[in-house]
């Protein structure tokens, strides 16, 4: 991946079970990330064409989501197929969710716009174990920068790019990726490659702890 990369990460892949939905914001623009029954992860406009409704608060069935507020069904290419009023109605195709590129590389899912390659995600490992996501009041720079101003015990750094940060230690790889979920809201997917010890994963989840602590009394501060 470069710097110039249009993937962003939204959640711990883990986070999403098949069947379940969830909304997040994306430079201020709200996204529903949902997977289906088979396992895909879909990102999407988090918001049902016909009355607004959010799509994060509808269900998962099989490969189609439903909006809560009147069923309207939509497949997992965002074009409604069924509406529970008019059983018979052939959809006009104009009905749709507008959707964006979504994978899953190193135990995060990441969007970009519709047609980005997922290859531009090949540096990273295929899985990797999830370790925690922090939500922030600040920027992404910000909150990677702390990130490596304070770096956990036995860990130094490796591979940068504008949303992530790779340390290495302890025989293990951990990857911290930047969400910017809108001006001053940042969330940091975590996850590790490597054999982890129990006490490894507690130390690394007390410097994540640290690590909120000290942004939380940035801000403070700057207040
Ligand atoms: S608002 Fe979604 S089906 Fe009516």
């Amino acid at each position: 991946m470069t710097s110039a990369s249009p993937w962003i990460p939204v959640a711990l892949s883990s986070d999403i079970e098949a069947g379940t939905s969830a909304g997040t914001l994306v430079n201020g623009e709200e996204r529903v990330v949902w997977r289906d029954e088979k396992g895909d992860v879909h990102v999407w406009e988090d918001r049902c064409p016909h009355r607004g409704m959010r799509m994060s608060f509808g269900f998962v069935r099989g490969d189609h989501i439903a909006c809560l507020y009147h069923g309207w069904r939509y497949d997992t290419g965002g074009q409604c197929r069924y509406i529970p009023a008019h059983p018979d109605l052939e959809v006009p195709k104009t009905i749709k969710v507008p959707t964006f590129a979504a994978t899953e590389r190193a135990g995060i899912i990441w969007t970009a716009a519709e047609g980005a390659d997922p290859a531009e995600l090949s540096a990273l490992p295929e899985t990797a174990e999830a370790v925690r996501s922090l939500f922030l009041d600040t920027t992404a720079d910000a909150a990677l920068s702390a990130v490596t101003s304070a770096l956990p015990e036995g860990f130094s750094v490796g591979a940068t790019t504008a949303a992530t940060v790779t340390l290495q230690g302890n025989g293990t790889t951990l990857l911290i990726a930047a969400q910017p979920r809108a001006a001053e809201r940042t969330a940091l997917h975590m996850t590790v490659t490597g054999e982890i010890s129990t006490a490894a994963r507690r130390s690394l989840a007390l410097w994540a702890t640290d690590l909120r602590n000290r942004l939380e009394a940035q801000t403070v501060e700057a207040a």
